[in-house]
């Protein structure tokens, strides 16, 4: 028997993953993933891109690279970064893995075993397993349409004075679809100011708005910058270019920058060099800038037929969000039903989705499931919605 760590031993693989199994399968229509659209991939631009480039470029993407970031990408990413008013020049940038390895490296640089860390609920699956490999006490705080809710928080930080961090993903969650209110993302910040409780702010969506009247709604709290609290931004390249380059970022303070860097050193030593080449031709090209618009708007439309088909088939006790931008829907069912059910007879009728408890930190609450409708045709979501429609007539009756 192998001897694991303390840590990892209570780990399991999670029912997202498991499922990820079954929606390979041909034959299943799959609202489970949280993958972009592979029809949507800028794959002949950025074969051309790289085709242009000279030998000693193409030569330094096989090559190692810093472990903070190749200097021509960080540069370029700023650049894309200052755009949203984030203060690129009084924090440091730091290249990573996906933004999950930034997760990863900040849970790595705060908790130690029994930390209580506060977190949405529900919460990103893979924020709550990197919390959980590092035995964090997990403090899930509810939230509603307008986001964290501020009571319960409040609560949380005058019980717990000593959390090491608030993990929020305030711009189009995963999985609840939910963008904060302005007027919340003040209450959040009041409620932390001069408590000594960084905030983890996680915007893997944000760029993916729908109404461009968003706009307020979106600047992240990081570009607010208020006085008083760290703030660690975190985002990725894979919602608006492809999550197979590997590649996110973390804006954050220079003290927490060199812990992160030093723990990245023994992590991987550096992020692709590969694919950082890529995105900062990308970017530099200035393709990016129609290629998330396009995305934008194809994930919209998605998003669209997604609300029709659950108004045209879902029992009227179902309650969903709707949908300002990102990947997700999250539909609430009446307290007590057990959404696994649903999902057996769902996959017997050929869709598959999330079941709420995976997202839920402490694995319960499960009246609620999670459809993307990222990497579907509107065709797909017209077929598959009402077969998950018919098991929840059959389950909730
Ligand atoms: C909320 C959120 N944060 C972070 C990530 C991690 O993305 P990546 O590691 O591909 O950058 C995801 C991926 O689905 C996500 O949904």
């Amino acid at each position: 028997m192998p001897r694991f760590s303390k840590a990892v031993s209570s780990l399991r693989s999670s029912e997202i993953r498991d499922l990820m199994t079954l929606a390979s399968r041909p034959d299943i229509i799959s609202f489970a993933g949280g993958m972009p659209g592979n029809d949507l991939f800028p794959v002949s631009e950025v074969e051309e891109l790289f085709r242009n480039l000279d030998m000693r470029k193409k030569q330094a993407a096989f090559q190692y690279g810093p472990t903070h970031g190749l200097p021509s990408l960080l540069e370029s990413l700023r650049g894309f970064l200052e755009k949203k008013g984030l203060p690129v020049h009084d924090n440091r940038l730091l290249v990573t893995t996906g933004s999950l390895q930034a997760i990863s490296l900040l849970a790595k640089a705060f908790i130690d075993p029994g930390d209580p860390v506060i977190v949405e609920n529900p919460c990103f699956i893979g924020a709550l397993s990197s919390f959980k490999s590092h035995e964090a006490d997990l403090r899930g705080i509810a939230v509603d349409s307008e986001g964290i809710a501020i009571d319960e928080l409040s609560g949380e930080i005058r019980r717990t004075p000593h959390a090491k961090f608030l993990y929020i993903t305030p711009y189009f969650h995963n999985p609840a679809g939910l963008l904060y209110s302005g007027e919340r993302k003040e209450s959040l910040v009041s409620a932390l100011q001069g408590r000594d409780i960084p905030i983890i702010e996680d915007d893997a969506y944000g760029d993916l708005y729908f109404h461009p009247e968003d706009a307020g709604r979106l600047k992240p709290l990081k570009a607010i910058n208020p006085e008083g609290i760290d703030i660690c931004y975190t985002g990725s390249f894979s919602k608006i270019l492809g999550p197979g380059l590997r590649l996110g970022w973390m804006l954050v303070p220079e003290e927490i920058y060199c812990k992160c860097e030093l723990i990245k050193q023994s992590a991987d030593a550096c992020s692709p060099s590969y694919t950082q080449v890529l995105a900062d031709e990308f970017i530099r090209s200035g393709l990016i800038y129609p290629y998330i618009e396009k995305v934008r708007q194809e994930y919209q439309t998605r998003a669209n037929a997604m609300v029709a088909a659950l108004k045209r088939s879902m029992p009227d006790y179902v309650r969903w969000n709707d949908p300002r931008g990102g990947f997700y829907l999250w539909l609430t069912l009446p307290e007590g039903t057990d959404s696994t059910e649903i999902l057996k007879l769902a996959i017997e009728g050929g869709a598959v989705f999330v079941v709420g408890k995976t997202f839920d930190p402490a694995g319960r609450s499960n009246n609620t499931m999670r459809l993307s409708y990222c990497n579907n045709s509107p065709a797909e979501i017209e077929e598959g919605i009402p077969v998950i429609a018919e098991a929840v007539k059959m389950v909730c009756g």
